[in-house]
This record gives structure tokens, sequence and C-alpha cells, in this order.
């Protein structure tokens, strides 16, 4: 055991002196005292050492010798953890990993958003409908998602089922990844089987057939490495809810440090990063790796200032910028940042995240995104990457593995009339899994351009 059971009081409570923006409104504030009493007994869902191990390995993606494929849901949902839905969404996670890995040539660091995924900043505080006005759905942390009063008072209560779901999540991703199921052999029998049987898969044939002959010939050669039966999976997921992240936050008995337990790596969102704000307070105090989102008002002052208050050191892997400018920004904004950061001497990892800028919703009604914007803001960001000599260093998306029916296009074309028909995100509009195939089949050959 490396983590101390109780949390470090007051470092990792300095956040609370800050204005925190997007935190619910809890109506009753001695059972939120309660609840995180209780949080702060249970045990860390990650350890400290699984955590340092991750900053490595975002090192490599930051120095340009990895790649980051980081996806799951925009908003886990407590009746989504089942066996059938997270298996689903780690295989494809698994197959875009293999696609990326043999076209990269380099290391591909694979980071779910999932267990712990629950919470979700919101634009309004409210919702209207019909003449009705409630509290907005923060996610299955704070809320319920129907559209009724009892549902959507933030419950505290919740905060301990976030954690529960997340523990469960947690465990089988971790059998999934150690036992076996995840063997890289099987991971390409999986593609083969999408290249086969899906009409745009049939397009990625030849690389699929590149892939399955390196394999063969390694086959041949009588090598069975180790490496290819498990698999390096990392969980994360916004620091959004500062109640439950510092009753999560935990000294670790080795260094003395504090470390989030609650995943392995957290992210501060386009609408939390204040840089007087509580979000970065708080991230500043932790050793987690720590991503933050930047959006297209980000200045490259602002960017600096970043690394100036989460990564004094300037310790490459310690920071991620999610990059979510939209794509017909990206390659206007994303360069002067580039830039200057480089010039400053930080080494940072650059990830493109090229969902959030890109949302619109339907004449249906529903928030959608469509493929081809989603693409066209990953070739941007690998444009600007090329121009500058600096790494393109990995994506940031919401998928899914499941076959619905949120963003519109990919190869086996979903169109605006068909959203109606699975539309099931709680939140953000999800790649399902052939469109997120798709995307890693994509990516891989703009890499190989690269
Ligand atoms: C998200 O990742 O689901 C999200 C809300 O992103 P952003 O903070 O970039 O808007
Ligand atoms: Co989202």
């Amino acid at each position: 055991m490396t983590v101390n059971a109780k949390s470090s009081a007051s470092a990792g409570n300095t956040w609370r002196d800050l204005p925190a923006a997007q935190q619910p409104e809890y109506p009753d504030a001695e059972a939120l005292r309660d609840v995180i009493a209780d949080l702060e007994s249970y045990p860390p869902l990650v350890f400290a050492g699984e955590c340092d191990q991750l900053r490595a390995r975002l090192a490599s993606v930051a120095k340009g010798e990895a790649f980051l494929l980081q996806g799951g849901d925009c908003a886990e949902a407590f009746d989504g953890v089942s066996a059938d839905h997270i298996r689903n969404k780690l295989k494809t996670l698994l197959q875009m990993g293999a696609v990326l890995t043999y076209a990269a040539s380099v290391p591909v660091v694979k980071v779910g958003r999932i267990a712990g995924q629950y919470s979700k900043p919101r634009s309004k505080g409210t919702e209207t409908r019909d003449g009705v006005t409630l509290p907005t759905y923060r996610g299955d942390s704070v809320n319920g998602f129907d559209f009724n009063e009892k549902a959507r008072i933030p419950d505290p209560e919740r905060l301990k089922r976030m954690y529960n779901a997340s523990a469960s999540t947690l465990n089988l991703v971790r059998a999934f990844t150690t036992g076996g199921y995840a063997d890289l052999r099987q991971v390409h029998a999986w593609n083969q089987d999408f290249v086969k049987s899906s009409p745009s898969g049939q397009r990625y044939e030849q690389l699929a057939r590149e892939i399955d002959n390196a394999l063969n010939f390694m086959r041949a050669c009588g090598t069975d490495p180790e490496e290819f039966k498990t698999v390096e999976f990392y969980a994360s997921h916004e620091a959004l809810l500062l109640d439950y992240e510092s009753a999560l936050t935990r000294v670790d008995s080795r260094t003395g440090k504090l470390y989030d337990v609650s995943g392995h790596m957290v992210w501060i969102g386009e609408r939390t990063r204040q840089l007087d704000g509580a979000h970065i307070e708080f991230a500043s105090k932790i050793r987690n790796p720590i991503g933050i989102k930047l959006g297209p008002t980000t200045t490259a002052e602002d960017a600096l200032q970043y690394i100036e208050r989460l990564d004094p050191d300037r310790e490459p892997g310690r920071l991620t910028f999610i990059v979510r400018m939209g794509a017909d920004k990206v390659r206007d904004k994303l360069p002067e940042l580039v830039e200057k950061v480089t010039a400053s001497g930080a080494t940072v990892a650059w990830v493109t995240d090229p969902m959030h800028g890109n949302t619109f919703e339907a004449a249906s009604g529903h928030k959608t995104r469509r493929f081809d914007d989603v693409l066209d803001e990953v070739k941007g960001f690998f444009e600007v990457h090329k121009g500058l000599g600096t790494h393109p260093g990995g994506i940031h998306v919401e998928l899914t593995g499941d076959d619905v029916t949120e963003c519109v296009g990919g190869g086996d074309e979903i169109f605006v009339d068909d959203l109606h028909q699975r539309y099931e995100t709680a939140c953000d509009p999800r790649l399902n899994r052939s469109q997120s195939l798709d995307l890693a089949f994509l990516v891989a050959e703009m890499y190989r351009d690269q």
C-alpha cells in the first residue's frame, strides 16, 4: 500500500478559497460533508505509482516518441456500467490502438475517458421545457437525467455512486486488459473482421494486410512476445467536482506528494480553466499528469501561464494541451500557441480533441457532429505541427463501442434523418464503433504522410 488512507486535509484543499466554476448547489450542506467524510475513508482507485508511469509514457508523447489515444464517453452513465458496454468500448479503443501503433511505428499510450467521467460542465444552469424550468443535468454524479424536479436536485449520495461505478468499471477494465482478452493477435482479428464485414472497412484492406504480414512474420520467426498478451491501459476523466476529487486526494507515502487517486490522469475543461480559479489551483497541487482543454479563445500568454502554474519544473509528461478549436479555426489559432510554447522551452504533449469545437444542432433538435468536420480538425492539427516541425501527439475523442447514431457521416454513412434511431448519449454525440475505426485508419494514413 503506497497511499495513506486519509486524504491530506490542507494541501489538497487550497482550492476552497478560490472561485470554483460549475459546482452543483447542494441543498443540504451537512449531507455533503458526510459524503465527503465517507469518500475520504475509501480505498484509492488507482495507485500513485501508476500515475507516475503514465506521466513517463506521456513524456514520450511530449518528446515525439509516442502517440496518445484518449477516448470514451462524453458522459458515462450509472446504467452504462455493464460488461457489454465496457467491453465494447475497450475493444474499440484497442482496435484503434493497434492500427495506430502499426502506422505510427511508435508506442500508442491508451487512456480511456472511463471509470470516473460522470460529471459535466454545462453552458446553462437551467433547462426549460414547455414552460417548466429546472436545474440542468450535470452528469450522473450530480443529478438525474429525467426532466422532473426530484431527479434534477443535486444529491451528494451520487458522489458515492460515482466512486462505486468507477471502481467496478476499473475492475473489469483491469481484468480485460491483463487477463488475455486483449492479446494483440485477438485485437488484430477484430480489425480484420471490421475490414471484411463493413463497407467502410474495405478501404483499409491494404493496411490490415500489412499488419497481418508483420504478425505472421514474427510468428514464423518463433517470437511470442509477452508484450502482445497484455495491454497497458489508463483511466482519465475531467476533474470537475472538486469536493469529490479532493476527497480522493491522498499523500503518497513513498514520496510525500499528493495524488488524486480517482483516476490516473485528470483534465481541466474549457469552462473551468480560469487561471485564478479553483480548478487550476487544485491541479497545481497533485502529481497526476494533467490535461487542459484549449478552446479557440486561448491566447499564447494563457498557455504560458498554464505551464508556469502547472509545470513549473518543465517536466515532460506533466502537462498535456488538449486542443479543441474547431475545424474552421485550428489552422489559424494553433500555430502561435505551439510556436510560443516551444520557444519557451517547455515540452508539453499536444493532443487534438476534434469533437468539442464541431458540435451543432440538427433540424431534428439532436446535438450532433459531422464526421468530416472531426476529420478536418485532425487534419488541420497535423498540418500545423508538420509546418512547425513539432509532434502531433495524439487524439482525444468521444466514442462508444456500440452502434449508436449520434454523429453524422462516416464510411457507413449516418444521415441527419437517422439520428433518432439510436441516440443514447447523456451529453455530447459520440462516434460509434465503425466511425471510430474509420477515424483510426484515416489518422493512421495521416500519420504515415507526416
Ligand atoms: C468534454 O470533454 O466532454 C467537454 C465538456 O469538453 P470541453 O471542456 O473541451 O468543452
Ligand atoms: Co463532451
